[in-house]
């Protein structure tokens, strides 16, 4: 199977688990760039991640060439499409809820040496642990296929949905710190089990207060 241009997945590459598809976004898909569009300018996703440059097809195909596919060429790992494993009965396509993303930044950015886990699932489709499924899944995949052992999950202290996914993937909370990474943000810090106690080792420098 071939990949895609500017892609290192092969064609066709699917993550799945019982109920969803995990599929890498592609920005020549206008079907991909008009959910994300959509599901970046919901006022959930406003409201808990603010606004985006992605605001139309076109700035979201910008987007997904410019940041997505250099995630993916660096890392082999970023932001990848939510599907239910339903079709949609008109267009016979699996029909998109959300994203999820395991995402590390590089330099000349402020970065961490580990990768953080990420999701938005669109508004009507909240609890029913869509973002759980798939971001469990997520984090095995890349596990057992890339070899990654820290995980961070970093998540406003408020937004309680998201701190509840971040513990029922199984993930422990070791305090509040205001991360360089995301402008200063205050953020809980949670990590997958059996990383370091010193977070430093995985270049997170900045001070943890226990809550
Ligand atoms: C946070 C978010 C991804 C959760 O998605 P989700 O698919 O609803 O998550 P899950 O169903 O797997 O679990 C979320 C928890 O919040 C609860 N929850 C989510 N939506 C809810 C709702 N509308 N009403 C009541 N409870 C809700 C769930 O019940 C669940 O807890 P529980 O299993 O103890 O009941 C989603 O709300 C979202 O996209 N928010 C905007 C983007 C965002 O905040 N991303 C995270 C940035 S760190």
């Amino acid at each position: 199977m071939t990949s895609k241009p500017g892609s290192p997945f092969p064609s066709g590459f699917v993550i799945t688990t019982p109920r969803l598809r995990i599929t890498p976004l592609d920005p020549t898909n206008e079907a991909h760039c008009t959910f994300l569009a959509h599901l970046w300018n919901t006022d959930l996703f406003f409201r808990s991640c603010g606004r985006t440059s992605v605001l139309d097809t076109r700035s979201a195909s910008d987007f997904i060439t410019t940041r997505v596919l250099a995630d993916y060429a660096r890392n082999k790992h970023g932001m990848f499409l939510v599907s239910l494993q339903e079709q949609d009965p008109m267009s016979l396509q699996p029909i998109p809820i959300g994203t999820v993303s395991l995402l590390k930044g590089a330099p000349p950015n402020r970065h961490y040496l580990a990768p953080d886990i990420g999701y938005a699932i669109l508004p009507e489709m909240n609890g029913k642990g869509y973002a759980t499924e798939a971001a469990k899944e997520l984090i095995e995949w890349a596990k057992a296929e890339l070899g990654i052992t820290g995980v961070f999950g970093f998540c406003d202290a408020r937004n309680l949905h998201s701190r509840r996914v971040l513990e029922k993937i199984g993930m422990e909370f070791r305090g509040i710190a205001a991360l360089e990474m995301f402008g200063g943000a205050v953020s809980a810090v949670c990590t997958l089990p059996g990383m370091s106690e010193d977070l430093s080792v995985y270049g997170l420098t900045e001070d943890i207060r226990k809550e």
